[in-house]
């Protein structure tokens, strides 16, 4: 069940002002992020430039504003412009990447790219529609880069924003089913005139004031229009459905390493879970919980010891990895295998889960790669 935006004792020009109020608030309150420019530029009726715009909502995708700043800054420096990245190395692209996580993001990153250059002549398109046809664009993405890059009336819908407005509407329906109700009640307070700044702003409302605990009500712009908050209850909102257990694999990643303390890593395959990574040797863990986690599935036989269990949560399992360690001699890498030093994990495209699992094997060893990635 859903309660009117606006019960009876709002007026319609009440209702009305609602998005007018927030993108005011915006200009006092948004938060300096690098991709952005300041309102009074978009007042001035200038853009930002979509390329960064893009880059940013990939990301963001991913994990939190801090979080990405540093990998912002990083690619934006290396690759200004779409034309760079496009004709970037795609590993150089993997691993600036790494620790980003969900790498299918950062190939696909690289393919749009492409796309833009060859089907585009190196200019983004306006439109929600022709940005959904390039490769990993997808509704929100579309929405956010139509609306803040191009000034379109998009509806921009992220967890934020899907927070603020079951809490203003007082949506009793669990999310994910709210979410069709949640894109038209968007879409009716859309403006014409900066949706983009209309959009940004409800990010931060729900960044900053909406917060999932304990959000700062007494400071919200928009206080007076929120049903949940009449109600007492902002926190309720949104409500979810109950989640389901995630299944759990189980597999061993073995850390050999050398003398000189290189560790041996492979690359994954091209297709599939983190293709393209890097990795060290590791059981098949594709399986269930009767994958091998023992040293029988080690790469080669050695004097390997246990180092403990790393779990990492992906998203449609949890994995269980037994990490083991042996020190080997002056050892060939087989083929598609190489030693890397020290000094050279930095730059390996590795992903958080054989991080967590170099980590267990050699303590100390992947902190040197979280400086430099800003972590
Ligand atoms: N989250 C996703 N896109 C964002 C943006 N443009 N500003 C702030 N937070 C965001």
């Amino acid at each position: 069940m859903t309660r009117q935006i606006s019960p009876e004792n709002c007026t319609a020009t009440r209702r009305e002002a609602l998005p007018a109020r927030l993108v005011a608030w915006y200009d006092r309150h948004y938060r300096r992020l690098p991709w952005r420019l300041p309102p009074d530029a978009i007042r001035a009726g200038r853009r930002p430039d979509p390329y960064r715009v893009w880059l940013s909502e990939i990301m963001l995708q991913q994990t939190t504003v801090g979080a990405v700043k540093p990998y912002f800054n990083a690619f934006t420096e290396r690759w200004p412009t779409v034309a760079d990245l496009a004709a970037a190395d795609r590993d150089d692209v993997m691993k600036a990447w790494a620790g980003l996580g969900y790498y299918s993001r950062a190939r696909n990153l690289k393919k749009c790219a492409e796309a833009v250059m060859t089907r585009h002549g190196g200019v983004f398109p306006e439109t929600e529609q022709a940005l959904k046809a390039l490769p990993g664009i997808g509704d929100y993405t579309a929405a956010a880069v139509a609306a803040i890059a191009f000034g379109r009336p998009a509806a921009v819908v992220d967890g934020n924003v899907e927070r603020v407005v079951t809490r203003l509407a007082a949506i009793e329906t669990p999310l994910p089913a709210a979410k069709p109700e949640i894109k038209r009640i968007v879409a009716a307070m859309v403006p014409t005139t900066r949706p983009g700044d209309f959009a940004q702003a409800m990010m931060d409302l729900g960044a900053t004031i909406c917060t999932p605990r304990r959000p700062s009500c007494i400071l919200c712009p928009v206080m007076g229009d929120c049903a949940a908050q009449r109600l007492g209850a902002a926190e309720r909102f949104p409500l979810k459905a109950p989640k389901t257990e995630k299944p759990v694999r189980e597999g061993a990643a073995f850390v050999a390493v050398r003398q000189d303390g290189a560790v041996l890593l492979r690359r994954r395959p091209d297709k599939g879970l983190l293709a393209g990574m890097s990795e060290v040797p590791t059981s098949g863990w594709t399986a269930r919980c009767d994958g091998e986690k023992d040293t029988e599935a080690a790469p080669f036989p050695a004097q390997w010891s246990a180092c403990g269990v790393v779990t990492h949560v992906f998203t449609h399992f949890t994995l269980r990895l037994s990490v083991y360690r042996a020190a080997v001699g002056h050892a060939a890498a087989a083929d598609d295998h190489w030693w890397s030093r020290p000094e050279a994990l930095n730059g390996e495209a590795l992903p958080t889960v054989m991080k967590k699992a170099i980590e267990a094997a050699i303590p100390g060893a992947t902190k040197a790669q979280h400086r430099a990635a800003g972590q």
